[in-house]
């Protein structure tokens, strides 16, 4: 029983599963205070354990938020996180984060992987409609990982964050169900 591993969600590169309080706060704890990690996400200031143990505590307790660990496939290894957030019940959206805190599994396709099944889930299961994401400007990974999935940009704000000495703008992305559809199709052929 011990070697066995909860699935949520079973990709081609890797699965989605539940966090778990006993084994992935230390993770989270080391990914969100990682300079280079932080670099490309909303939090500035340092989390700490409690923190990140209250986070796990509370996901997946309302119908607004979904959130899950990517770990690989074959190794099984936890590489980061990805959810579904603000979820909106009438007009049928939702925002996509996504960080992956092994810095080494960055761009090699398990973004794209995980944030594909994701977007399933979230369209066959969640009946939802439209997936919203936004990126710093200078976030080539993130944005290309979201286009890959079809989203497209909708907007840019202009000069946005603050980060290292300057202002970024925010890219603004978006994902409709009937442009996912094909793609999703052609994805798991
Ligand atoms: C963003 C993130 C989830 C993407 O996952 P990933 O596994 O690294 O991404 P993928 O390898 O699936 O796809 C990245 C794509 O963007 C492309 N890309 C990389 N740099 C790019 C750039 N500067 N401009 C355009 N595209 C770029 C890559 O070439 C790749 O496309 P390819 O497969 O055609 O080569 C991950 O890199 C991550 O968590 N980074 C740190 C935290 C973060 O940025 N979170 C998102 C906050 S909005």
């Amino acid at each position: 029983m011990e070697n066995q591993k909860t699935v949520f969600i079973i990709g081609k590169k890797v699965i989605l599963r539940p966090p778990d309080i006993n084994t992935d706060v230390e993770l989270f704890y080391r990914w969100i205070n990682d300079p280079e990690v932080r670099h490309f996400v909303s939090a500035v200031f340092p989390s700490g354990i409690k923190r990140e143990r209250e986070w796990i505590e509370n996901a997946n307790k309302d119908d607004k938020n979904v959130i899950l660990v990517i770990e690989i496939k074959d190794s099984k290894i936890p590489i980061g996180t990805m959810g579904l957030h603000r979820i909106d019940w009438i007009s049928r959206t939702a925002f996509t984060g996504a960080l992956i805190g092994e810095k080494e599994f960055w761009g090699k396709g398990f973004g794209t992987d995980a944030k594909m099944n994701l977007l399933n889930y979230a369209f066959s299961t969640l009946n939802l409609r439209k997936i919203c994401s936004s990126a710093l400007s200078y976030n080539g990974r993130s944005i290309g990982h979201n286009l890959h999935c079809g989203y497209k940009v909708e907007g840019v704000r202009k000069n946005q964050h603050f980060r290292k000495g300057r202002y970024w703008d925010e890219v603004m992305l978006a994902v409709f169900k009937k442009d996912w559809d094909p793609l999703w199709r052609e994805y798991i052929k």
